[in-house]
């Protein structure tokens, strides 16, 4: 008998499965996929057992969940569901990407990691702009598992402090501290000491001048998230990878810049890499932490 087919169940809290997602995991080789929309959390238990009584154990690992769509929260909701139906051995794999939060997370950390050793060792300084929302929380989640201390920055010091300590309570140490970035001194204050900068704004906004960014005497690299004019930093072109930019504080002169474009070649590989790691077995659970490692991997 050859191999049982690979089936990817989708979940989707919105109206219509994301054909992002859907792309994907097609050219990530999935054989069939089980596209559900308008998903809410009651309905998961009964696909879940669909997914689990079906395959003996040995096949098991040919089937796999991934949660995606546009809303985090949702998504959040439908994956703790998912897992709680699981019970010993009958589980499926299942890997968690709303909206590509943690798969662009990954990717943007990756990318600063090529450029600046990050460890408690050396204890570099990461600021987060925009941190408050998912990407951004997922990257200094990932930072601070690396031992960087993250400046998470927003325009409400209550929401950037509420979400650092989120962060911290989950991870159990207090690397990541929330700071309020309204006015042009207070971002001149919070780059002071800063190596690595990731804008996580909303789409079309604004974070960073480049007047402001050349105060930044200890910057290294610099990675905005946004790929929607204007962009989240100033003189970071929305495909630049790895690009020398200038920046007069620095000592060479330039700092390393990535777009969205530029990050999001990464991230698109880690997606496809994740899924098809779910296929592996039949016990994992794909969120931002494991889906960072597989990207370190690549
Ligand atoms: N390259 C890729 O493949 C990819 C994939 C996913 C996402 N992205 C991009 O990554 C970025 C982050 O995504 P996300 O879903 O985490 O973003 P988001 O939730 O839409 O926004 C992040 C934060 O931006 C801040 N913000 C919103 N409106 C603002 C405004 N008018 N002025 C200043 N700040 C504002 C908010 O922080 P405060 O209210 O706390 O200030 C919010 O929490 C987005 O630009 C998104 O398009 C890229």
């Amino acid at each position: 008998m050859p191999d049982k087919r690979s089936i990817l169940i989708m979940l989707d809290p919105d109206a219509q499965t994301s054909s992002f997602d859907r792309v994907v995991a097609t050219d990530a080789g999935v054989d069939q996929q089980f596209a559900y929309a308008n998903v809410a959390p009651d309905q998961v238990q009964g696909l879940v057992h669909g997914a689990i009584f079906t395959r003996g154990m040995d096949d098991l690992k040919r089937t796999a969940i991934f949660v995606g769509g546009s809303d985090v929260e949702a998504g959040e909701k439908l994956l703790a569901r998912v897992t709680e139906t699981f019970f010993g051995p009958m589980r499926v794999s299942v890997m968690f990407d709303a909206n590509g939060a943690n798969t662009t997370a990954a990717a943007a950390v990756l990318a600063a990691g090529k450029h600046v050793e990050l460890s408690s060792a050396s204890s570099p300084t990461a600021l987060v702009l925009a941190g408050t929302g998912p990407v951004g929380q997922r990257a200094a989640r990932l930072l601070a598992r690396e031992g960087v201390a993250v400046r998470l920055a927003s325009r409400s010091l209550q929401r950037a402090t509420a979400a650092a300590n989120a962060i911290n309570k989950t991870i159990g140490n207090s690397l990541v501290t929330g700071i309020e970035t309204r006015t042009d001194d207070s971002l001149k204050q919070a780059l002071d000491g800063v190596a690595i900068v990731i804008a996580a704004g909303a789409a079309g906004i604004r974070l960073l001048a480049t007047n402001i960014r050349e105060t930044a005497a200890d910057l290294r690299v610099a990675i905005d998230l946004n790929a929607v004019p204007p962009l989240g930093i100033e003189g970071i072109d929305v495909t630049d990878k790895a690009k020398a930019i200038p920046h007069a504080a620095s000592s060479t002169g330039t700092i390393i810049g990535y777009g969205a474009i530029g990050v999001g070649g990464t991230k698109m590989k880690i997606h496809k890499a994740a899924l098809r790691s779910l296929f592996e077995s039949n016990d994992k659970v794909l969120d931002a932490e494991a889906i960072y490692q597989i990207g370190k991997s690549l």
